[in-house]
């Protein structure tokens, strides 16, 4: 099976996860769009969705779902998102497609995380993926001497030869040279720093369920 399939098919198995008559909520990338795409056959069963991104905004009103501010709505009981990295114990690396702030959002005003991804996804220790980190511009080059302190490689995310912007307005630092043992005491930690919008590791947000596209089928780690 390609990857795409097998995203296919974790995309399809998270429909089970969604409650009829309750607003679901929606991360972002590759993943979520095969998600989406299922969604479609029961978008007459929720009353809307929350989404992570403007990407995925666009994508679910294109199906015809509503979706909400999620300032408007309560606790959600379920968010179906994708993942650049996954350890056994569901803590995540996040912000590959660069919505980690809006994913950790509504990731937390969720009961449960349901990850979907392919089985290239699960790791060990996180780190091996760049660690996204969404920064307000003017800390950029005090946080990337931060990160060369604790021995990581922090650069600046480009797009079409320029900084990339984020939804929010931001700029995203790309590190790569860490492994992280501690993912909580990491999260906790970075997210800190004057000038850290959001780090993409999600610890205390981490996942419930992860849904593994393998191939032989769909693997569930809870
Ligand atoms: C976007 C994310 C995505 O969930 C992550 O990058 C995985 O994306 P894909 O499903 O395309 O591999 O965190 O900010």
């Amino acid at each position: 099976m390609t990857q795409d399939e097998l995203k296919g098919l974790v995309g399809q198995a998270a429909l089970q996860y969604v409650v009829p008559g309750e607003i679901v909520g929606v991360g972002t990338g590759s993943t979520v769009n095969r998600f989406i795409e299922a969604l479609a056959s029961m978008k007459d069963r929720i009353p809307g969705a929350v989404s992570s991104s403007v990407a995925s905004t666009e994508r679910l009103r294109a199906i015809g779902v509503r979706v909400f501010d999620a300032n408007e709505v309560g606790e959600l009981s379920v968010y179906i998102d994708g993942a650049d990295e996954i350890d056994g114990r569901g803590h995540m690396v996040k912000g590959g497609g660069a919505a980690l702030t809006r994913e950790k959002i509504v990731a937390a005003q969720s009961r449960r995380f349901v990850c979907i991804a392919d089985e290239s996804k699960l790791v060990e220790a996180l780190g091996a993926f760049p660690i996204p980190v969404e920064v307000i511009p003017m800390a950029t080059a005090r946080i990337t001497r931060q990160f060369a302190a604790m021995g990581g490689q922090a650069r600046l995310r480009a797009k079409d030869g320029a900084p990339l912007v984020t939804d929010n307005g931001q700029h995203i630092l790309d590190v790569s040279g860490l492994r992280v043992t501690d993912p909580l005491r990491f999260e906790s930690d970075v997210n800190q720093w004057p000038g850290v919008v959001t780090v993409g590791v999600f610890a205390h947000q981490k996942a419930a369920v992860c849904l593994l596209g393998t191939a032989k089928g769909v693997r569930t780690i809870e």
